[in-house]
């Protein structure tokens, strides 16, 4: 893997195309996260926020445009999706973990199965993972035994454990109880403060506000409208951009 140059953006998003039929979703997506910021994307529901997280996840292919990672054009079909993809950690909504599995095997199945690593190796990853997210405990439960926020932890520790060089995070608190946001919002800003590069799609407002240091308003298949969180939550200069604060507040 090549280093990234220095000064060099972690990812990259050059004039990303994306439509679905006749819909067009990303209409020239420009943005860049540089090594250990967090970038929010916020917009109305339908926006595109999901579709471009999935887009750098390799989950959707762009219909013109590029990602780079490190440097690297990523979206080139000419590349191993699977390799690329083990460099970034997704994590959705809905946490997507197996129930009939344990939570050390949700955590460890994609490195003992994608990246055949061995069970014991790929064990004592997950064993000290589960810890840093404060479920170290319970690596032996299922996750209908655990709480929505437990359960949200778990799949973040899915996606730490292979190390990611980013960390994509799609309304990662959305299907929580309120009580439970928390839990979850504590452990994106600690992993933030340990230097971890995000790109966060969120309606959570506090936590753009708190952790973000850069929001970006999607709108019409574009940017709209970018800045700090003081600035676009603040004082946002853009109509659209105050019309959907405003139906937030
Ligand atoms: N697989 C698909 N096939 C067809 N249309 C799709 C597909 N995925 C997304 N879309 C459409 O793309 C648009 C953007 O959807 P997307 O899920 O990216 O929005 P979003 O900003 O994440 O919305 P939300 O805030 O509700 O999560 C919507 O109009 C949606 O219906
Ligand atoms: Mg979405």
């Amino acid at each position: 893997m090549t280093a990234a140059a220095a000064g060099e953006p972690l990812l990259s998003i050059r004039g990303v195309r994306k439509a679905f039929g006749a819909t067009v979703v990303l209409d020239g997506i420009d943005l860049d996260v540089d090594a250990h910021r967090c970038v929010v994307l916020i917009g109305a529901s339908g926006s595109g926020k999901s579709t471009l997280l999935r887009t750098v996840d390799l989950l959707e292919e762009v219909d013109d445009g590029v990602v780079l990672l490190e440097g690297e054009d990523i979206t080139d079909p000419r590349r191993d999706a699977d390799a690329d993809r083990a460099r970034m950690g997704m994590v959705f909504q809905a946490y997507n973990l197996f129930p009939h599995m344990r939570v050390l095997d949700n955590v460890t199945l994609a490195s003992r199965l994608v990246h055949r690593v061995p069970r014991a190796e790929a064990e004592e990853r997950a064993r000290a993972i589960l810890d840093r997210v404060g479920l170290g405990s319970r690596a032996s439960a299922f996750p209908d035994e655990l709480s929505g926020g437990q359960q949200q932890r778990v799949a973040i520790a899915r996606a730490l454990v292979s190390s990611p060089r980013l960390m994509l995070l799609d309304e990662v608190t959305s299907a929580l109880d309120p009580e439970l946001v928390g839990e979850v919002l504590d452990l994106l800003v600690e992993l933030k403060a340990e230097g971890m590069t995000m790109l966060v799609a969120t309606h959570e407002m506090g936590f753009a506000r708190h952790v973000a240091d850069e929001v970006c308003f999607l709108h019409a298949g574009r940017v709209h409208e970018r800045g700090t969180p003081d600035q676009v939550l603040g004082d946002p200069q853009q109509q659209r951009t105050r019309e959907f604060l405003r139906r937030l507040a």
